[in-house]
């Protein structure tokens, strides 16, 4: 570690578990799969890690299922997922669970702590039950059901012909997950990919779409666009860039490549310097469908 740089503290807790533990679990536990979660579009799977402590609720991203872009590398996804949970880690915003590069049943993929409802014990229900998307904060509404402090991101027509909005709360954590994807130049941050952890945690899932050298930036979270950073985000970043010069860019390098580490650097650089959250720039910035 270079001098002066911070030792990430990953003491976060997500959906009651704490991380260090969380890690430790899905690193070394038995990984079983339980079923396929139905609605994804790779090989997403809902498994276990087993272990002393009993069974934890996981989601394991092989590589081998992930369906070719023509945008990203082949067979990258799954090492996305992780980087964006090492940037996460380090902004000590805990929006990204948990998420290792392991060994399973269907050969190496990522592997993140599934984000179980308050108080339920999903290894031991018969039905998975999804977090709710969108966490409350992120919905569609009728154009006349705005709330006031709300942000409109678009305005269109439902299947019906009915005026309605997407729209996001003026809240803190959704921010938190705005600067983030703006560092992890996240193209695909839905509504669903907007998750609700525990004691009014919020987080953030599906991070394949991530750290492409050329701008993708894809989300519906766009009501914080051109807004000065906040102190507390100045500082976060600031601290992000001296981790990204030392370890935590060589651990970008070995998940991703060389240039994809040095443009998420410049990404933190540039925001530092624009101190504004960017703009929507050329076509297709929301995520379609949005949830
Ligand atoms: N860590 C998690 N905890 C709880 N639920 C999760 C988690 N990760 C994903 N999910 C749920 O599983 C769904 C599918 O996961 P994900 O979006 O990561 O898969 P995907 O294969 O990339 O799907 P798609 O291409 O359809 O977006 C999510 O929309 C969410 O409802
Ligand atoms: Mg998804």
């Amino acid at each position: 570690m270079s001098p002066g740089e911070r030792v990430p503290t990953l003491n976060g807790t997500f959906a009651g578990i704490a991380e260090q533990e969380a890690l430790a679990r899905l690193v070394a536990g038995d990984l079983r799969i339980e079923g396929r979660l139905a609605d994804a579009s790779n090989a997403t799977m809902y498994a276990v890690v087993g272990g002393d402590e009993g069974d934890l609720a996981c989601v394991y991203k092989p590589v081998t299922g992930e369906r070719p872009l023509w945008d990203f590398p082949d067979a990258t996804l799954a090492r996305r997922e992780v980087a964006a949970y090492a940037v996460s880690a380090a902004t000590g915003w805990n929006v990204v669970p948990p998420t290792v590069f392991r060994d399973g049943p269907l050969g190496p993929g990522s592997v993140q702590l599934w984000l179980q409802q308050d108080g339920a014990d999903p290894a031991g229900a018969e039905e998975v039950v999804l977090p709710a998307p969108g966490a409350g904060l992120i919905d569609i509404v009728g154009l006349r059901h705005v709330e006031p402090g709300w942000h409109t991101v678009l305005e269109a027509e439902d299947g019906g012909g009915r005026p309605v909005a997407l729209v996001h709360a003026d809240d803190l954590r959704l921010r938190h997950i705005a600067v983030l994807d703006v560092v992890l130049n996240n193209a695909d941050r839905k509504g669903g990919h907007v998750l609700p952890g525990w004691s009014g945690a919020v987080h953030g899932v599906d991070h394949g779409l991530t750290f492409h050298c050329e701008p993708k930036l894809r989300t519906v979270l766009w009501g914080f666009a051109g807004s000065h950073l906040l102190a507390e985000e100045r500082e976060v970043l600031g601290a992000l860039a001296v981790d990204l010069e030392g370890a935590l860019g060589e651990l970008l390098q070995e998940l991703l490549s060389v240039e994809e580490a040095v443009a998420t650097l410049e990404r933190v650089q540039r925001l530092l310097t624009v101190d504004r959250l960017p703009r929507p720039r050329g076509h297709r910035t929301i995520p379609w469908p949005p949830f």
